[in-house]
């Protein structure tokens, strides 16, 4: 299973990052605006696995959206962005094609 994480590059999110890649066979995209809380090396130890992969993305900027490759996936979504890029992550207001298929 691929899973979407945002904000994964913050103290949650590469905390869940991390279990995934070392504790399941599952992959993941992170979507990252990396502010001054998004720290890469924290998701060192994983960011060579072929199951992980990293785009920088704004998810409150439609535009970037559209032009991200992840915008084209569709499948479990977990969202750890800062409370202003929650509200950009809500189904509704941003990410309307990557609500969970099933
Ligand atoms: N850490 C806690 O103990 C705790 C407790 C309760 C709730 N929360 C909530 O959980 C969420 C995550 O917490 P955290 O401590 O990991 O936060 P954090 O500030 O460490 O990480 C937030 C991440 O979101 C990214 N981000 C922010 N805006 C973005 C945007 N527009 N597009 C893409 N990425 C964006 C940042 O670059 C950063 O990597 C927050 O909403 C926080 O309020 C955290």
């Amino acid at each position: 299973m691929k899973i979407l994480v945002t904000g994964g590059a913050g103290f949650i999110g590469s905390a869940v990052i991390r279990h995934i890649i070392d504790s399941t066979t599952d992959s993941v995209v992170n979507l990252d605006k990396l502010t001054y809380a998004g720290n890469l090396e924290s998701l060192l130890d994983v960011s060579d696995s072929e199951r992980y992969a990293f785009e920088r993305v704004d998810i409150c900027d439609r535009s970037e959206l559209d032009r991200a490759p992840a915008t084209t996936y569709n499948g479990p979504q977990l969202n750890w962005p800062s409370k202003q890029g929650i509200a950009c992550a809500l189904p509704k207001v941003a990410l309307p094609s990557w609500t969970p298929s099933s």
